[in-house]
């Protein structure tokens, strides 16, 4: 049986951390869409795109083949997963994701991944837009302080250059953005489960997700 797994939340809640698990758990097609996001990004900026140049995006996305693979995201061939986990494009990539009309884009390519493949999905507005009939919706959450502490530690482990500071602002002002604009912001379906870690690991996480797939409800 296909099935439909959607984790939202906002940055640094550790959704892909643990959707990557669960996937493995249930064997499920892992689908970043904040990946698709920066993905977007980061062509725009390459090509000095401000978020105004809607229809010039438009058309670049046009050009982007985009998969995964091994829960990576590869786009035209290339893996790009490392540039896209920049600070420098997690600072610029809300501004292109509030764009209705690159949203309607990548929402339509999601919902063509989901109709082929069993996935679990992560994102933002995964359980109210994208898989609005998901088996199964989950909305994690933890505190701005310690969603920060996490992205600081991430990145340290990846001898990336970062302020913890500069982070918490950074989160402080993404959520900001994600739930106040205009076109699909975050928020926790009314049918979702949610689950705060700020007090949970990974694995208690994990366990919680999974015993309710398990159970199937
Ligand atoms: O989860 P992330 O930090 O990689 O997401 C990058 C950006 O994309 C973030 O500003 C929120 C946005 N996003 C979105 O608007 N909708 C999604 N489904 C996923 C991400």
């Amino acid at each position: 049986m296909k099935i439909s797994v959607a984790i939202d939340g906002p940055a640094g809640a550790g959704k892909s951390t643990i959707a990557k698990l669960v996937s493995k758990r249930f064997d499920l097609m892992y689908i970043n869409t904040g990946a698709m996001y920066r993905a977007v990004a980061l062509k725009a900026q390459e090509q000095n795109l401000e978020p105004e140049n809607v229809q010039e995006i438009c058309n670049i996305i046009k050009t982007m083949e985009m998969h995964f693979e091994n829960d990576d995201l590869i786009l035209n061939g290339e893996n790009i997963q490392d540039k896209i986990t920049t600070p420098n494009i997690s600072s610029i990539v809300s501004g292109y994701a509030s764009i209705s009309e690159v949203r309607a884009i990548l929402v339509k390519l999601q919902r063509e991944m989901s109709s082929k493949f069993s996935v679990i999905m992560d994102g933002r507005d995964i359980g109210t837009v994208v898989l609005k009939d998901a088996n199964f919706k989950f909305f994690l959450t933890a505190s701005p302080e310690q969603r920060a502490t996490r992205r600081f530690k991430e990145l340290q482990e990846r001898n990336i250059e970062c302020s913890y500071d500069q982070i918490l602002k950074d989160i402080i002002d993404r959520d900001h953005k994600d739930t106040h604009r205009a076109t699909d912001p975050l928020k926790k379906a009314e049918d979702a489960i949610e689950i705060d870690s700020t007090n949970l690991d990974i694995n208690g996480v994990v366990n919680v997700i999974a015993e309710y797939i398990g159970k199937g409800k």
